[in-house]
């Protein structure tokens, strides 16, 4: 299928005749590291992390991205010591804060995917509100992954089919990769394209792992409270190198293999 012949998703809104605009997802690491290399303690990393994800943010309409999904706390996070788990919980209010206001007046519209279960009262109550704000937007989303794991959310997912299929709704035949995709946290987003990870670490984490079927990786030599608007072009010019055949072949090889 070429990226022209994607299928429909709510959410953006393109130019006709412009090319599709694209999903990219990150691993924002790095935070510790950044803040051990200036001798400040993690907090500040991840707060300086905050600061990046806004540059992001506001440089990825430009650049041709509809969908940008973000990693900001995982299913695994819980296992940190409680002072930096506290400090991983605050940062959305920290972030909405300050640019909520601006996120609804721009034209964007914020989902926060991930187990509510966990969260405080207070951070659900934040979430929705920053949702429910921005719900009629179209120019852009951002997907926040918080308290999310693709494990967690498959599995999660597999319980809403069946209690589906326990309450008659459905059947187990009825299932399929797109039925299935509509019971994910990201129902809604078209699949990322591009995965980016800064950081130099080569790994996915636990992260879209349904989603990033077919989608391209670029890692980046970069801590993520230092990545901004070049970061992200430099990992677009990357991926726009690679050629996607979602396990075709291209049509000059099939002439050539006759
Ligand atoms: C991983 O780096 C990063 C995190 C666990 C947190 C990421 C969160 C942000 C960048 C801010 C998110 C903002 C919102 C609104 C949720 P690490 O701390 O594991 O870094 P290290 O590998 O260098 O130790």
């Amino acid at each position: 299928m070429s990226a022209a012949e994607k299928p429909p998703f709510e959410g953006a809104s393109t130019l006709e005749g412009s090319p599709p605009l694209l999903h990219v997802a990150i691993v924002m690491d790095g935070n510790g590291r950044w803040a051990k290399q200036r001798g400040l303690p993690r907090s500040l990393g991840h707060r300086a992390g905050v600061e990046a994800l806004k540059r992001t943010v506001s440089a990825a309409p430009k650049l041709g991205i509809g969908w940008l999904t973000v990693f900001g706390f995982s299913t695994e996070n819980w296992s940190r010591p409680a002072a930096e788990v506290a400090e991983l919980m605050a940062l959305p209010k920290r972030y909405f804060e300050s640019d909520i206001a601006r996120l609804e007046r721009e034209g964007v519209r914020v989902r926060v995917i991930g187990r509510r279960a966990g969260l405080s009262s207070e951070l659900v109550r934040l979430v929705d509100d920053a949702q429910a704000r921005t719900d009629h937007n179209r120019l852009f989303n951002l997907n926040i992954a918080f308290n999310y794991g693709g494990q967690a959310d498959i599995t999660d997912a597999a319980r809403r089919f069946a209690e589906e299929v326990a309450a008659g709704r459905r059947a187990p035949q009825d299932l399929d990769e797109a039925l299935f995709g509509g019971f994910l946290a990201t129902a809604g987003s078209p699949p990322p394209d591009v995965i980016v990870r800064p950081s130099g670490e080569q790994r996915l984490s636990n992260f879209l792992l349904w989603e990033a079927a077919y989608a391209e990786f670029v890692f980046q030599d970069v801590l993520w409270p230092d990545y901004g608007e070049d970061h992200l072009k430099a990992a677009l010019a990357e991926f726009a190198t690679r050629d996607r055949r979602y396990g075709a072949v291209v049509a000059d090889d099939v002439l050539a293999a006759g």
